[in-house]
């Protein structure tokens, strides 16, 4: 199996994913609109060979910690572990070489539930980017006749360890350098966020109201008007949305965090989640130099990445979800990005 290896998942309706064995990174997205029109609504590259060369989380599995921890340092049982800072003063996607680059081994499954599945798996050593204990991750991609493309992730460890896995598309509903998200309308159940500092996405800890915020989107609005509002939170994030949104009512259940819709094309994405977080990032850092799909441009904002995960920075805040991941436990995440 080489690394640029590509699996296709469809379906009846013309829904085709397709993903690499490295880091199981999504590098297509095709869905009809309304007209049966299809598009690739993921932002990347051509071809395998660009996406392996090119921005390393487009699509990818980010573990074992996506998201950061603040100074890459955290405590279990009394033991302090400290990970690289690959992120300023942070750990950043479980570090330099994290799950996103990853080769995972893939397999097909066949399940009623799906019209077509894979799982790929990973055993990540003890001491993996200096993180406690071997953990054994398997995350099954498997598309819907109903284009659920579900995303289930389950782990174990033999140690006390820290998780928090995420997959990292990110999402133009008018298809992939079409332009800019500025039009999409997000709705978010998420009465809650947690904001961040300067220091590149670092939290406090502060878990506060959206309302009155550039970050309310409970009632859904263009993402466009939330990223020209004047904010420190927004600068703080590099000119965008790189922000973790608290999903209301989290009981470890599955639920609706969010939806996008693009009113040019009408294709809509509902992403549900059992997880208590879900990360909104615009792509601040794209400027254009980058050179994606069709040979257009990878501009600033032209897609949005929609992580749902656990807090940043959980492991040192004994007031967000718990991280800790032990022996005999499995750590369970599901993911749902629903097109019509
Ligand atoms: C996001 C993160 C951004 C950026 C991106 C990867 O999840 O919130 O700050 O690091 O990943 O480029």
């Amino acid at each position: 199996m080489s690394s640029k290896e590509v699996y296709t998942l469809k379906n009846k309706n013309g829904v085709e994913i397709s993903f690499m064995a490295n880091g199981g990174r999504i590098i297509s997205v095709k869905v009809p609109d309304a007209r049966g029109e299809v598009a690739d609504v993921v932002v990347g590259y051509d071809t395998p060979e660009e996406a392996l060369a090119g921005d390393a989380y487009f699509g990818a599995l980010c573990g074992r910690y996506a998201n950061r921890i603040v100074e890459g340092k955290f405590t279990i049982d009394g033991v302090e572990y400290r990970l690289d800072k690959n992120n300023g003063n942070n750990h950043l996607h479980g570090g330099f070489e994290g799950f996103n680059v990853r080769e995972w081994s893939v397999e097909p499954v066949s399940t009623g539930k799906y019209a077509q599945a894979y799982k790929l798996t990973l055993v990540s050593p003890e001491g993996d980017q200096k993180y406690p204990g071997e953990l054994k991750v398997g995350v099954i991609y498997g598309l819907t006749e109903d284009n659920e493309f579900v995303i289930d992730y389950t782990a174990e460890t033999d140690k006390p360890t820290v998780i928090n896995l995420t997959s990292h598309p990110y999402f133009n509903l008018n298809g992939a350098g079409n332009g800019t998200v500025e039009e999409h309308e997000l709705q978010i159940n998420a009465a809650k966020y947690t904001p961040i500092d300067g220091d590149l996405g670092t939290v406090s800890g502060e878990i506060a109201d959206v309302k009155g915020t550039p970050f309310d989107f409970t009632e859904g609005k263009n993402i466009g008007e939330a990223l020209s509002a004047k904010a420190d939170q927004l600068d703080f994030g590099g000119g965008g949305i790189d922000h973790n949104f608290v999903v209301d009512g989290f009981d470890g259940t599955v639920r609706l965090a969010a939806t996008l819709k693009d009113p040019k094309s009408g294709r809509t994405m509902e992403v549900y989640t059992d997880q208590p977080g879900v990360q909104v990032y615009t792509g601040n850092h794209f400027d254009g130099t980058d050179t994606g799909k069709q040979g257009k441009p990878i501009v600033k904002w032209g897609g949005v990445a929609l992580e749902t995960q656990i807090f940043p920075d959980s492991p040192n805040h004994y007031h967000f979800p718990n991280a800790v991941l032990r022996p005999g436990e499995t750590y369970k995440h599901l993911c749902v990005y629903k097109f019509s």
